[in-house]
């Protein structure tokens, strides 16, 4: 992974999405990068870019790092952070599963972010959730010890999903305090109708986090009257 002097950030070898395993982002790495070792914030599934640039423009004592797979978010972002003249946010066009199996040091990254993952809403297609068991992991070794894992959806069985994962999760604290009733059984999109009598359970959600900023999607979301959950989790 090169900084060729730009916000983007360049794979090294052909396959942009999936990083050479090889490669490790270690302390010689982030200097070259960031110039700077600064606590590294992980954005993942950037979109177009609207949080990265909005946090990377308050925080200047922190180092951000977007992953996204979808090339014309990619292409926005860059122009974005370009047109502000942001240099603490760098952009990797690559599947965040992959990279944070391969490329991260343990003990290594502040705070990761998950905006609005795909939700994915036909049953058949919940298996390619972000959140899963296999991915949380991988997380939780990459977070430095005290380090946040945020999360925002606005579907409800991804929700489910979320709290079914992390909150079993031995090494990760679900630090929320808003009680929250959900319903205890998955739906699909062709039976959602059915979740409102479904038998409910109580999570604990956490307040909006005060750093994220409304993007495009979310707004969307509201406007459909979509109610959108909030989580926060930390490595113990
Ligand atoms: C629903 S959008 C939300 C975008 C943004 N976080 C927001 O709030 O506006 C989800 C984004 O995650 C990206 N994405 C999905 N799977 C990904 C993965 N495995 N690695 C990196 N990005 C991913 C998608 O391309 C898409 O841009």
């Amino acid at each position: 992974m090169r900084n060729s002097g730009g916000l983007l950030l360049t794979p090294p070898e052909k396959e942009r999405f999936i990083p050479d395993p090889s490669f490790k982002l270690d302390a010689f790495r982030r200097k070259k990068i960031w110039g700077n070792l600064n606590p590294l914030v992980i954005e993942i599934g950037s979109g177009q870019g609207e949080e990265v640039e909005w946090a990377a423009s308050r925080f200047k004592n922190l180092d951000f790092l977007a992953l996204e797979v979808f090339p014309q978010g990619v292409a926005h972002t860059v122009r974005r952070l370009k047109a502000r003249g942001i240099e603490n946010a760098k952009i990797l066009q690559a599947d965040a599963s992959r990279f944070f199996s391969s490329n991260l040091l343990p003990d290594s990254v502040f705070e990761v972010w998950s905006f609005f993952p795909d939700p994915w809403p036909k049953t058949k297609h919940h298996k390619r959730r972000l959140i899963s068991e296999d991915f949380a992991p991988l997380v939780a070794s990459a977070l430095v010890r005290g380090g946040h894992w945020r999360i925002a959806t606005d579907d409800a069985d991804y929700a489910l999903q979320i709290h079914e994962v992390l909150d079993a999760f031995p090494e990760l604290e679900n630090v929320g305090s808003i009680a929250v009733e959900l319903p205890l059984t998955h739906f699909g999109k062709g039976n959602r109708d059915l979740q409102a009598s479904a038998p409910k359970g109580k999570f604990f959600q956490a307040e909006r986090f005060e750093d994220r900023t409304l993007t495009s999607f979310e707004k969307k979301g509201i406007e459909a009257g979509r109610r959108i959950y909030d989580f926060d989790y930390r490595k113990i």
